[in-house]
């Protein structure tokens, strides 16, 4: 049966294979039945969105913080399209390929310290589903029990399946009106300052012998309002777990391959974690792929006589080899191309930019680090109505929660970054003042 929304409107430029009544694709975060119509989309390239009715729009979102070499760009393109016509997909179940053996191999080089053993999956939740399973067996493997449960942060995210909902900011997060279906976990306060240094260190103390391990997102936490915290406060976390023998996941969807400055934002607070897991700008947003990369140390309670010892996962698509080239393919261009060059380049034009917004009515604060730019506003009143209007000035902003974040494409050039700037800056004035006035 074909259903469709009655009252959204209807254009005439629209494609022939666009309704925008249709209710068939049911869309992320959305209230299907008051959601403006998306907007059809012809093509990509560079940092151009291109819409089916002539409209360019500048990308301010990386497509969720994925495009960090831009859209379609020729490399990557090329690399995916020659996997596919020799070897699309294989189960890596007694099987395996070029590809996925070569990027694990140079993950583990990029990764710091002895991150060396990469578990393939295709999505990011899924990718901190298993650094939580590697964790809570890691300690069983060892003999021993009763180690389940995981301390996580006030403001994190770490997706949107059961187990990675359960690590997500469980009081004021996205998912909170189902906090009675998750799994039971230890909240905390990120360990910023000696306060909450020593109140840190109290909640994994008061939890001993429960905890599996911490997880946390280093230096930004994300989807959860783009709170920054100091490398002093990672590297707390990292000598708490240290001092009483936890494990620490580190979760660098978001910041991993060069978006807050450096390749991955362990490596500005000199830490290892025993898991990280990374997903996102692996493919530079070309295919999902997703992958938890051990230490040495926790791989090794894994290696045993015993089958039992063994990890059971395994994603039908895990390390799918079309997905792997275009990984390997955006490596290749963060050794040949100056992209965190560009990443500062980037953060200079920010701190030039944003501060003008000061003074706005309901503004909080902006802040910013490397390629990641954040306007926190009181609230996104009218959130519709500003979403429409960065787009007609060019631009696609994707504002949630109380932020409006910029977290454009590594190859932005100087023009077009001055554009995208200008337009976010004068629609948020503008906006700003006839909500908040
Ligand atoms: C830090 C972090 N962890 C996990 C996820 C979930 O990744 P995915 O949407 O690929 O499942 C995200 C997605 O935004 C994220 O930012």
């Amino acid at each position: 049966m074909i259903t469709t929304t009655p009252d959204a409107p209807v254009k005439l430029s629209e494609p022939d294979w666009f309704d925008p009544k249709s209710r068939h694709v049911w869309r992320p975060y959305t209230q299907m039945k008051t959601t403006p119509p998306s907007l059809p989309i012809e093509s990509a390239q560079g940092v151009t969105l291109k819409l089916s009715d002539g409209r360019e729009l500048i990308c301010g979102v990386s497509s969720w913080w994925t495009a960090c070499h831009g859209y379609s760009h020729p490399h990557i393109v090329g690399e995916t399209q020659r996997q596919v016509g020799t070897l699309s997909h294989v189960m890596l179940g007694g099987l395996t390929h070029a590809p996925a053996e070569r990027l694990a191999r140079r993950l583990a080089e990029l990764a710091p310290g002895d991150l060396n053993h990469a578990f393939f999956c295709e999505s990011g939740s899924v990718s901190v589903e298993i650094a939580m399973k590697m964790a809570i067996q890691y300690w069983l493997n060892k003999g021993e029990q009763g180690r389940q449960r995981f301390v996580s942060f006030t403001n994190g995210y770490h997706g949107d399946t059961f187990a990675t909902m359960s690590l997500c900011d469980r009081q004021g997060g996205m998912h909170k009106h189902l906090v009675d279906s998750m799994p039971e976990q230890i909240n905390a306060d990120i360990p910023e300052g000696p306060e909450a240094q020593a109140r840190f260190e109290a909640v994994l103390d008061a939890h001993e012998g429960t905890i599996a391990a911490v997880v946390t997102e280093p230096l930004v936490q994300g989807a959860g309002g783009m709170k920054f915290h100091s490398v002093e406060a990672l590297r707390f976390m990292r000598k708490a777990c240290d001092d009483r023998g936890l494990l620490l996941i580190v979760d660098e969807i978001m910041t991993g391959f060069g978006r807050t400055g450096t390749m991955f934002a362990c490596d500005r607070a000199g830490i290892v974690p025993d898991v990280m897991t990374v997903s996102k700008a692996l493919t530079g947003g070309t295919l999902p792929l997703a992958a938890a990369i051990a230490t040495t140390r926790v791989f090794d309670s894994f290696w045993s006589d015993d089958d039992g010892k063994c990890l059971m996962h395994g994603p039908t698509y895990m390390g799918n080899p079309a997905a792997c080239a275009a990984a390997n393919a955006s490596l290749d261009l963060f050794e040949r191309e100056p992209r965190l060059q560009q990443v500062a380049a980037i953060e200079a034009a920010f701190a030039r930019y944003l501060p003008t917004l000061l003074g706005i009515p309901g503004l909080v604060e902006v802040r910013w680090t490397g390629a990641l730019g954040v306007i926190e506003m009181e609230s996104l009143k009218e959130l519709d109505a500003l979403k429409a209007a960065f787009v007609e000035a060019g631009v696609w902003v994707r504002p949630y929660s109380n932020v409006i974040v910029l977290m454009p494409p590594f190859v932005i050039s100087e023009d077009e970054l001055e554009t995208l700037l200008r337009a976010v800056i004068t629609v948020t004035r503008s906006w700003a003042q006839s909500v908040f006035d």
